[in-house]
């Protein structure tokens, strides 16, 4: 099959700021739940090596919390301890060291918010209760006191002592991911999360200068983006994972994303991802393939920054239509690099592109292509 110009845009060179990404092709942040104390271990080793070769353009390391009530479960990693920044670098490491050439690293810098003290997924997900075998539970904070839902405990509102300490782990965890040398370092903002929560007006009741019109909502995660940039040095890219819409009444809509995406890429900042939905029970998710892709459309179209999609992206040609089409710049795939963590190998050679193997593994090639397969070898 020869490359046509659809195939050829998802593996072409991209540019965001000073950094040059091989492809368009990102492994989007996935939380393994599988930390003690936001430490990495063996689990995260594996996990992100695997990726690491999958010849991606970009691997996300899954959403890091900034502080210790910023996990969602007790399995969340952190990056507030000099150890979990220790475990971190040692699994950077070794990533890198099998990367496919020119594969960049970034990490999610994230806070729970309300959503925090939560069970692991696979059992369950519900918030911690004292006494059980799943871990003690903790205060957790938000702009308001409103629990996430009914059977969710209420958070406590953040004061501004509480904001300027916020403020101050994301700028420790930003000084901690620029020393493990990771090229990107993106802002969560969206799932209902700390920034989200402070964006959305279902979770921000807020009367101050935090809370209210649409600026003073957005403020927090502006706020943070403006500092972490005076904190990170510019050989770097600084990016946020965004809202495209809450999919519920009165929530945000891809307007409110398009503004806060102007105004990140005003302060300097390289990209955005849009994503959506989390930040209250109810909401109705089309879920579906590629369903996030017309956000992020209009977010691209009307902001002109540099703009991921993400979400039911799962075959090679969809990915490379997305790209070729001017929908986005790159695409994220989360789940399908779990169940294949060849999609990247699967995708070029589907389209005709030929893959990075690395060297003992170069037996592989073109085992995608059954007419190729030498059975004897
Ligand atoms: C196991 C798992 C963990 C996830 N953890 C994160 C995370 O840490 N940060 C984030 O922004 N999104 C997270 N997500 C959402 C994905 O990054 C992605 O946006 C979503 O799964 C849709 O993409 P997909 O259809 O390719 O799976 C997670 C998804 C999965 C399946």
């Amino acid at each position: 099959m020869s490359a046509s110009p659809t195939s050829l845009s998802l593996f072409s060179e991209l540019a965001i700021g000073p950094l040059r990404f091989p492809n368009r092709i990102v492994v989007s942040p996935m939380c393994q739940y599988s930390a003690r104390e936001g430490v990495a271990n063996d689990w995260h080793l594996q996990h992100l090596m695997q990726l690491a070769m999958s010849g991606a353009g970009l691997v996300m390391v899954e959403a890091t919390a900034v502080e210790a009530r910023g996990r969602i479960t007790h399995g969340c990693l952190g990056l507030y301890s000099d150890e979990a920044e220790a475990a971190l670098a040692r699994v950077l490491q070794a990533a890198r060291a099998v990367a496919a050439p020119g594969t960049r690293f970034g990490i999610q810098l994230g806070h729970a918010g309300r959503k925090g003290s939560a069970d692991v997924p696979w059992h369950g997900g519900a918030p911690l209760k004292a006494g059980s075998d799943a871990g003690a539970p903790w205060r957790c904070s938000a702009p308001s006191a409103l629990p996430f839902a009914p059977d969710w405990d209420t958070p406590e509102a953040l004061d501004e002592a509480g904001i300027g300490r916020l403020v101050d782990a994301y700028v420790d965890a930003a000084r901690r991911a620029v020393r493990l040398g990771f090229d990107v370092i993106e802002l969560h903002c969206a799932h209902g999360y700390l920034l989200h929560q402070f964006q959305s007006p279902l979770a921000n009741r807020r009367d101050d200068a935090w809370g209210g019109d649409a600026a003073r909502r957005d403020r927090l995660a502006l706020h943070i983006a403006q500092t972490l940039k005076k904190h990170v040095p510019s050989d770097r890219v600084l990016g946020a994972r965004i809202t495209g819409t809450d999919w519920a009444e009165g929530g945000l809509g891809p307007d409110d994303a398009v503004r806060l995406a102007r105004r990140l890429r005003d302060l300097g900042f390289g990209y955005v991802c849009v994503s959506s939905g989390f930040v209250v029970r109810g909401e109705r998710i089309p879920f579906g393939p590629g369903f996030q892709v017309a956000l992020a459309a209009q977010v691209r179209r009307q902001s002109g920054i540099t703009t991921r999609a993400v979400g039911g992206i799962s075959e090679p040609m969809q990915a490379a239509e997305i790209i070729a089409s001017g929908q986005a710049d790159q695409v994220a795939l989360a789940r399908p690099f779990l169940a294949d963590p060849r999609w990247v190998w699967r995708a070029a050679e589907t389209l005709g592109v030929t893959p990075y193997y690395p060297a003992p593994y170069r037996r592989a090639a073109g085992l995608r292509k059954p007419a190729t397969f030498d059975r004897t070898q």
